[in-house]
């Protein structure tokens, strides 16, 4: 696990956007896996930009997105469908055939879990998972105690993370739905890169425990570090709390993989 440290949100969405432009530019046909939630906001923005001025292509690109709520209709405003219709897939040119979320009103839950670990498995796995956490160390949305092993399916989101996702209900927070269709841990880990995001002082206490204690099914974002290639980028916000802030400032600045990217243009008016 190698953690990147940035002064601000932007930049460390900045780098994030990069990083999956880069790869995307390498290989066009990327088994991209996708995630939601507001941080994640800023990085697509940047991806829709770099699309509209530098020609950015998503027309042979596969994605996957890490959940959907059950019980909610793509068209929903609320549902993660919408989400990523609403912040990237009408704002660039992917092929929607080649945009895929969990199936959270199959009548069959089991079985439309056992299809999208298929799914992911015949386009030959995802080259690049893009995640974020929540605050009770959540990956996708598998909470704690979900078996570091788990692949996709239903499960029961704890009123904490109720609480803090219903704010996004607007004035409809009853609506928020008590459980989703997550890729597992297992699902997650078998990405062969993962770029985790996470921005702000709210989100410092469990980078700790996620980046800097045990490995344990009480945080589930903890299981990255058994990952051979992940890369966790964080603002200084959410590195508040870290107790190895100089070493990750200085691998940003010493590792010869971050030399193309340490010289990140300034990040426009709006997206600090
Ligand atoms: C939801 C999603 C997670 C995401 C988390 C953080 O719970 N299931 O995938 O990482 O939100 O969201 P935010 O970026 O809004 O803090």
């Amino acid at each position: 696990m190698e953690v990147i440290m940035r002064p601000t949100a932007g930049a460390a969405a900045l780098l994030a956007a990069r990083l999956i432009a880069a790869r995307l530019r390498e290989k066009h046909d990327l088994v991209l896996g996708l995630a939601t939630g507001r941080t994640m906001e800023m990085v697509y923005e940047l991806l829709v930009r770099m699309h509209r001025e530098e020609g950015l292509d998503f027309s042979l690109c596969r994605t996957f997105n890490l959940d959907e709520y059950i019980g909610l209709e793509p068209a929903d405003p609320h549902s993660y469908h919408a989400y990523m219709g609403k912040h990237l897939f009408s704002r660039v040119n992917i092929d929607s055939r080649n945009t895929r979320l969990p199936d959270g009103m199959a009548s069959d839950l089991k079985a439309a879990a056992l299809r999208y670990e298929k799914d992911i498995a015949a386009c030959g796995g995802i080259d690049l998972q893009l995640l974020g956490i929540g605050h009770d160390g959540h990956i996708g949305f598998n909470e704690p105690l979900s078996s570091l092993r788990s692949r996709t399916r239903d499960k029961t989101l704890t009123p904490g993370t109720i609480a803090v996702n219903s704010t996004l209900f607007g004035d409809e927070p009853h609506r928020m739905p008590r459980r989703a269709m997550t890729m597992g841990v297992g699902t997650i880990l078998d990405a062969r890169e993962i770029v985790l995001l996470a921005t702000g002082s709210n989100k410092a206490a469990i980078m700790v425990q996620a980046l800097e204690g045990p490995v344990t099914s009480m945080v589930t974002a903890s299981a990255l570090q058994l990952h051979p290639s992940c890369k966790v980028i964080v603002d200084e916000a959410a590195a508040g709390d870290l107790k190895a802030k100089d070493y990750y400032r200085w691998i940003f600045e010493n590792e010869p993989e971050w030399e193309p990217y340490r010289d990140a243009p300034p990040v426009k008016k709006g997206t600090t």
